[in-house]
């Protein structure tokens, strides 16, 4: 038997989409509005989700409040009101896509989290887009 329970958090960020390599009519076609080269901002919504096995002792999956914690840091701390491109070392030279910034999460948390759970990341950029990573 396993379960998983979840846990949201929200920041805002800024970002660029490009690629320095590129050109800028090349930059445009690929990413658009997300190529502004002032940058612009998105409200993220994050879900994280934690498998395992209900603790017998306790009737928790994992306690929330220490989880709370790790997102805090690993996740708020570290992204909300930065410049993901400028502000945030693992997107020096990796494209602060939704894709990536859940990949990055994902790594961030699995460093904290035991490994007798499974992780997953599910990373809203707008209402409508999102991205679910699981490792
Ligand atoms: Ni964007």
């Amino acid at each position: 038997m396993s379960l998983t329970i979840y846990r949201k958090a929200h920041f805002n960020a800024a970002h660029r989409l490009y690629r320095k390599d590129w050109s800028d009519e090349k930059n445009d076609e690929v990413f658009g509005k997300c190529n502004n080269p002032n940058y612009h901002g998105h409200n993220y919504q994050l879900i994280v989700g934690i498998t395992g096995e209900i603790d017998k002792e306790t009737g928790y999956l994992i306690d929330i409040k220490i989880l709370k914690q790790i997102i805090k840091e690993e996740v708020e701390d570290a992204l909300d009101h930065k410049n993901l491109n400028l502000d945030v070392p693992e997107f020096k030279e990796l494209n602060p896509t939704m894709e990536n910034i859940a990949v990055v999460i994902w790594n961030k948390l699995r460093k904290k989290i035991d490994p007798k759970y499974d992780i997953s990341v599910k990373l809203f950029e707008t209402p409508r887009n999102f991205a679910t990573y699981t490792g």
